[in-house]
């Protein structure tokens, strides 16, 4: 039922495509929703040289509206097992298997560490790099690094799983998922970041590995 969603990317809200899937038809849910820092975020506007960027800052209202309970329901629902950035901001279940990305952040006013919530029983586990790397083009305000994004796919899946990200931003999931033989279904709802993610993912096919997967 969910065959003709396998490698592809959604514009529209995430809530509406979970409530067509039928329970646990993904494998994992591996996402990073919206913390609900706009304020905070437009603070930083003016800092930005790039334009998409600063606009993106002024504007984080319109992206970065905190999910309810009801988005979290639909990913538990769907999937047999969740990675969910910002477990921090949200009302969480109780877990062992949190998972810590380490940012090697040398500035003591800016935040050191992000972290996961995840669904798995193991022990807690760690990441570390600092930001993104300088060869990714940064085209969000909140872009994760590809290789924390290939190193969670590496250590909580397998090949030929699938996966799903519901706040998709600018698809780092999506290039994860390619660099390590994973299928992808990605939902975002601001159509600027659609046209963003299908332009990483055709330039990823372009290339392949023989180059850095995350350049567009
Ligand atoms: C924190 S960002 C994800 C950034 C991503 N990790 C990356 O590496 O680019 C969250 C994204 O979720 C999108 N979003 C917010 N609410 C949504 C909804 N209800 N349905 C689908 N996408 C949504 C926002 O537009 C935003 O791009």
């Amino acid at each position: 039922m969910i065959e003709s969603l396998i490698n592809t990317v959604i514009q529209g809200d995430c809530l509406d495509v979970m409530k067509s899937m039928p329970d646990k038809c993904v494998d994992l849910v591996l996402t990073d929703p919206p913390y609900g820092l706009g304020e905070r975020l437009s603070r930083g506007a003016g800092k930005h040289k790039n334009s998409r960027m600063r606009l993106d800052y002024e504007n984080g209202s319109q992206w970065d509206e905190k999910p309810d309970e009801r988005y979290f329901n639909e990913m538990y629902r769907i999937s047999k097992n969740q990675i969910i950035w910002g477990g921090n901001y949200f009302s969480m279940p109780p877990t062992r298997g949190i998972i810590v990305w380490d940012k090697k952040q040398m500035m003591p006013t800016f935040s050191q560490i992000e972290y996961a919530w995840s669904s798995f029983d193991r022990p807690a586990k760690m990441y570390s790099q600092r930001t993104i790397d300088e060869k990714e083009v940064r085209c969000h305000p909140t872009q994760k690094p590809i290789n924390l994004m290939i190193w969670i796919l590496q250590n909580y899946s397998e090949q030929g799983m699938t996966i799903f990200d519901p706040f998709a931003g600018s698809g780092t999931t999506a290039i994860a998922c390619l660099e390590t033989g994973r299928n992808y279904i990605l939902v975002e709802k601001e159509p600027d970041y659609v046209e963003i993610i299908n332009k990483r993912i055709s330039t990823w096919k372009e290339q392949g590995k023989l180059f850095p997967a995350h350049v567009i």
